[in-house]
C-alpha cells in the first residue's frame, strides 16, 4: 500500500458534541521531557487519552531572553535563575489545547508544581509519574484565562485567539474532527 493511502487510514475520526463551549489553554512539554522521546510521547498520549483537541503544536527552542521574558513574574524568586537556564536548555513542544474547562483540566492532569510532592499526593499525574525535580517538572500549563491568552500569543504569535473563539469553536465543539497522525494535530472535517 502506498504511503498516502496508509496515512489516510491512520486518520482517526472523532465525532464530538460537547454541551459547553470549548476553552483554549497553552501546554508545554519542557526540555527535560523532550530530551527523552519516551516521556514526551507519554505526555502526548495523555493529552489524547483525555480527549483534548490539539489545535496547534510546534517544537521550538528558547534563547535565555525568551525564558526571562516569559517567566518575568518569578524574577527575584530563589528558583528563577535555575528555571530560566533550564527552559532555554533545549527543545520544547508547545500545544494549543481545546476542551471544556481546558485550563483546569490540564493543570489537574499535570499535578502539583513540586515533583516530590506530586509523587506522594498525585502519583498518576504527569509530574508525579514523569517529573524529575521541582524545576525539571515535565510540563507547563496556563493558570487562568488571561494567562492562557497571553501565553498562547507568546508561543503562537500567528494564532488569532478571538477569531478562533468566534469562528472555529462552534465547529470544533460539534465535530466531526479528525486526528492527523503525521502532524499530530486535530483538524475539522468538512461535511
Ligand atoms: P508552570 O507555570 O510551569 O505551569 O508551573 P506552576 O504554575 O505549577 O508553577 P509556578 O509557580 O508558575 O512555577 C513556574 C515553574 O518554576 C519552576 N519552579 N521551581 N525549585 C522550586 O521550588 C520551583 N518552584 C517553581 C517549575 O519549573 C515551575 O513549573
Ligand atoms: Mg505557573
Amino acid at each position: 500500500m502506498n504511503k498516502r493511502v496508509v496515512q489516510f487510514y491512520m486518520l482517526t475520526m472523532t465525532t464530538l458534541r460537547w454541551a459547553r463551549s470549548l476553552q483554549l489553554t497553552l501546554a508545554v512539554i519542557k526540555p527535560d521531557a523532550v530530551a527523552h522521546p519516551i516521556i514526551s510521547e507519554a505526555v502526548h498520549q495523555k493529552i489524547l487519552d483525555n480527549s483534548f483537541l490539539i489545535i496547534r503544536r510546534k517544537e521550538l527552542e528558547w534563547k535565555a531572553a525568551d525564558s526571562q521574558k516569559f517567566y518575568c513574574e518569578h524574577k527575584g524568586r530563589f528558583f528563577y535563575q535555575r528555571l530560566v537556564e533550564f527552559m532555554s536548555s533545549g527543545p520544547m513542544q508547545a500545544y494549543i489545547l481545546a476542551h471544556e474547562d481546558a485550563i483546569h483540566l490540564w493543570r489537574n492532569l499535570m499535578g502539583p508544581t513540586k515533583v516530590f510532592r506530586a509523587r506522594i499526593t498525585a502519583p498518576d499525574s504527569v509530574r508525579g509519574s514523569l517529573g524529575l525535580t521541582d524545576t525539571r517538572n515535565t510540563t507547563h500549563g496556563s493558570d487562568s484565562f488571561e494567562s492562557a491568552c497571553r501565553e498562547i500569543s507568546f508561543f503562537f504569535p500567528e494564532f488569532n485567539i478571538s477569531h478562533w473563539y468566534q469562528e472555529q469553536e462552534p465547529f470544533y465543539r460539534a465535530g466531526p474532527v479528525s486526528y492527523d497522525e503525521e502532524k499530530l494535530e486535530h483538524r475539522l472535517v468538512k461535511v
